[in-house]
């Protein structure tokens, strides 16, 4: 792996290599595995773009059935949340009546997370569960439980595994961290 890498204008160092991910995504996908079976009749909620790789990982290690959907919404710009959660494309599937696990690369303010949870109660979700890879408490200033968290961090800025700087870095198998 290298040590670091430029993206646009910021170098970042490297922070939380490939294996120690997997080892947090395992210990995740088991308190999953503890909580739900067949039939609960699951549906992961992946949100993009971020939780692509996050997603199809945790999904390998599940035992029990799910269905798939994802909603893709964006609310910041460069390193900085904009505060404005726009969406782009909406629910396709109906999760009336279901048991929805939301599936985030990372929760920072929450302003996400509360939008999607508001959608899934006006969609009258059986319920509802955040399961986050990343999450940074000091940032956090929503209302949900976050239940699943497989990591904490501080107030950085992070890339790699799916998490974008200006829409880079997305394929980077290890986290790397920049100074905001
Ligand atoms: P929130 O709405 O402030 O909780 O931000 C959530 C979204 O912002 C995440 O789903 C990411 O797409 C993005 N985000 C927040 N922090 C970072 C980070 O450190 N690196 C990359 N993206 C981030
Ligand atoms: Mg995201």
């Amino acid at each position: 792996m290298a040590e670091k890498v430029k993206i646009c204008d910021r170098t970042f160092e490297v922070m939380i290599p490939a294996t120690q991910i997997a080892e947090s995504v395992e210990r995740v996908a088991e308190r999953l595995n503890a909580n739900f079976t067949d039939e609960d009749n699951v549906v992961l909620l992946g949100i993009l773009n971020g939780s692509f790789i996050f997603l199809s990982d945790l999904v390998r290690k599940l035992n029990f059935r799910v269905e798939i959907s994802f909603v893709k919404i964006a609310s910041y710009e460069g390193c900085n949340s904009t505060g404005e959660v726009r969406e782009m494309i909406g629910l396709k599937s109906s999760v009336k009546g279901r048991k929805v696990v939301i599936v985030e690369d990372i929760v920072d303010t929450g302003h996400s997370i509360t939008h999607i949870t508001a959608l899934l109660r006006a969609q009258k979700v059986a319920s509802y569960d955040v399961c986050t890879l990343f999450f940074k408490p000091a940032a956090y200033q929503g209302k949900e439980e976050i239940k699943y968290r497989a990591m904490e961090i501080g107030n950085e800025f992070i890339v790699g595994y799916g998490l974008d700087y200006n829409e880079l870095g997305r394929e980077l198998a290890d986290i790397y961290v920049t100074k905001c």
